[in-house]
């Protein structure tokens, strides 16, 4: 065998999903910048749209998927190697849209699926997130799922235009605290599971920050950064997913935020982990490094 062949042979195709999302794009960011030998594709609905976005990744490579659409699976997964899987937050339908999903990925060939979950997914049954995990095992592929913490990017996408316009942030969550981890950590720590998948994996890794912090808090934590006073308000659930009705969210997103944001009230504080380190050798974002870094976006509207 030459070394070109022996090569060949230890080439991977990685398939990332929701590549033009939040978590994907960190993940195709770091998979594009660690990795040297392994063939990087991006699984979006408009290959368009994503060639743009990608524009500086000269060798990712585009193939549609749609998560809504199953005629598109088998030509997505084709020789696919390892699966990166996440579910878009509008999708909670977990037998009609990712038993099939996951059914064409296996009878495709996949073997290995990297999925992103949540924090404490394992220990509620009627969430989407341990759902999935569960019809990955019973179909017997092998995986790693990774469980992050509260995305510190709520502050600068789903929080934004209240933040922005009203200088407030209401939610059902009391004095509840949150574990805050950085997005960019969750993309660097998933892309060095996929990258030694074998090392890894049939195992589950939470992924989180340095802190617990109420929504009081940050909210104080904000305004100390960026000079402008943001407040914030707790609001009972019922009220708010009529809110979020109301501004247009569809249904199946309002519930999964309400419940994302009152549970915690009845939970305990969030464990913190040291997995990112682990993998990364780093520390992960504070909270007062990701909003100075984000300052801009929250202070623009207003200013
Ligand atoms: N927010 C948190 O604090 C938190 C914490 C832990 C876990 N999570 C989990 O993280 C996941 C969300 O990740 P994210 O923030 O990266 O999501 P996101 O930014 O909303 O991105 C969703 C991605 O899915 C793609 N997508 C949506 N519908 C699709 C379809 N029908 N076919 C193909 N692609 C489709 C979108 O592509 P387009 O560009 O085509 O729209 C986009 O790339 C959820 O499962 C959530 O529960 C969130």
């Amino acid at each position: 065998m030459t070394l070109d062949t022996l090569h060949k042979k230890e080439m991977k195709r990685i398939l990332v999903t929701g590549a033009t999302g939040n978590i994907g794009s960190e993940v195709i960011h770091y998979l594009s910048e660690l990795n040297t030998e392994h063939k990087i594709i991006a699984g979006v609905r408009s290959i368009d749209r994503a060639e743009q976005q990608f524009s500086s990744y000269p060798n990712l490579s585009f193939r549609r998927f749609d998560f809504e659409n199953a005629d598109t699976f088998s030509a997505a997964f084709d020789a696919i190697d390892i699966l990166f899987l996440l579910r878009p937050p509008h999708i909670s339908e977990i037998e009609k849209f990712f038993r099939p999903l996951l059914e064409s990925a296996k009878a495709n060939g996949i073997r290995d699926v990297v999925f992103l979950s949540v924090q404490g997914a394992e220990k509620s049954k009627v969430i989407p997130h341990n759902k999935i995990e569960r019809l990955i095992q019973e179909l017997g592929l092998n995986s790693i799922f990774v469980r992050p913490s509260y995305f510190m990017q709520n502050l600068t996408t789903t929080l934004l235009p209240e933040i922005v316009e009203r200088n407030t942030i209401t939610l059902p969550s009391g004095k509840a605290k949150f574990n805050w981890i950085d997005v960019k950590n969750i993309g660097e720590a998933t892309s060095k599971l996929i990258l030694e998948f074998e090392n890894y994996q049939n195992s589950s890794y939470v992924i989180t920050g340095v802190e617990n912090l109420n929504f009081k808090e940050v909210a104080e934590l904000m305004t100390e950064v960026t000079g402008k006073k943001i407040k914030y308000r707790s609001v009972n659930p019922i009220s708010f997913y009529f809110k979020k009705k109301k501004e247009g969210i569809q249904s199946g997103f309002a519930i999964v935020m309400t419940i994302l944001h009152f549970l915690p009230r009845f939970q305990s504080e969030p464990a913190i982990s040291d997995n990112y380190k682990m993998l990364t050798a780093k520390n992960p974002t504070t909270l007062r490094a990701f909003i100075t870094r984000e300052k801009s976006k929250l202070i623009n509207a207003n200013s």
